[in-house]
């Protein structure tokens, strides 16, 4: 895709409707929210969520935030105690996102939620991106509209600065209100936890949160990075007798990322491999090699860190 290929459109009924049929082809799409702009695409597939990250050449997996346009969606989607229905219900919409346990069945990509078992949920109050929703009918995952590493976009142009010709389009509606990402806060056990902060401070929020950290839980739970609970090898070709081999292109396997050696495909597979081959009788995991170029920089990102030692 080259500079001259991501189209500008100003907010309103076509540009929302042009949008909405590129998230329907599985493209991502950048939209205002009332924070930053965000790069979003269609939660429940994985292919659409691998090109978020293709566009962006984020070097690592993390999970994203998933949009909804009200709370009866997000219901559907994650587990609400008192405690998160009444800050939904305070908050949203607004710069508030609630990190909750998934449901079982939501549908949602296991690469929006990098393997995790809770995911990131929040309802926008921008206009343009809840047209888009009700457009498109889908949870839509939107990191920060910019390239890995880069300072968020609040503005049309910071989009084009840092993604033009990396995606297909921007809903331009001006510069965004707030200009700062949501507050994240995790809700376990009916306790909340203050993950990053933003807009919505404690005071706002009224509740005291427990001191932010995105690294562990709380004794018993899991770290915000899934790992398989088995060991694993990398970079192999021919698997040992007790190993569970993941394939990718030319290699076999028991199961492959991708046999046709793509990706966009691989990179969406790669959450529910590693859960399948976690799942099996053999007590180790291997995985094949994955180039090391676009994709395969976040997929081997990812595959370190779990052969990791713990
Ligand atoms: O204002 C915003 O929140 C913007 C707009 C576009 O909505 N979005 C945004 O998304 O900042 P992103 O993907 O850049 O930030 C996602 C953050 C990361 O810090 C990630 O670690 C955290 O959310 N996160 C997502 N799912 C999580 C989970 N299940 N557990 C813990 N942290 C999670
Ligand atoms: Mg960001």
């Amino acid at each position: 895709m080259t500079a001259q290929n991501t189209l500008v459109r100003p907010y309103g009924k076509a540009a929302i409707a042009e949008a909405a049929a590129l998230i329907a082809q599985g493209f991502p799409v950048a939209i205002p929210t009332e924070t930053v702009y965000g790069l979003a695409a269609d939660a429940t597939s994985g292919d659409a969520v691998a090109r978020i990250y293709e566009a962006k050449g984020r070097p690592s997996f993390n999970p994203l935030i998933v949009h909804v346009a009200d709370l009866a969606a997000a219901e559907r989607i994650a587990l609400f105690d008192d405690l998160a229905r009444s800050l939904a219900q305070r908050f949203w919409p607004g710069p508030l996102t609630l990190v909750l346990p998934l449901r079982e069945g939501a549908g949602i990509a296991p690469l929006v939620t990098a393997g995790l078992p809770t995911i990131a949920l929040r309802v926008p109050a921008h206009p343009a991106m809840r047209d888009l929703l009700v457009a498109t009918g889908k949870p839509l995952a939107a990191p920060s509209a910019n390239a890995s590493g880069r300072i968020s976009a609040t503005c049309a142009e910071h989009v084009l600065a840092t993604l033009a010709g990396r995606i297909p389009m921007i809903v331009d509606a001006g510069s965004t209100q707030v200009g700062l990402e949501s507050t994240i806060v995790a809700i376990t056990n009916g306790m909340a936890r203050l993950l990053r902060p933003g807009p919505l401070v404690e005071a706002d929020i009224g509740i005291s949160l427990g001191a932010g950290s995105d690294r562990i839980e709380a004794p018993g739970q899991m770290s915000s990075h899934y790992a398989p609970d088995k060991p694993l090898r990398l970079n192999v070709i021919e698997s040992e007798p007790d190993e569970w081999l993941i394939g990718f292109g030319p290699v076999k396997g028991h199961a492959s990322l991708s046999e046709k050696g793509d990706l966009i495909e691989a990179a969406a597979r790669l959450f529910d491999a590693l859960h399948e081959a976690e799942a099996q009788s053999l007590p180790r995991i291997a995985v094949a090699p994955i180039p090391e170029e676009g994709l395969g920089q976040a997929i081997n990102d990812r595959l370190k860190r779990a052969a990791a030692p713990r």
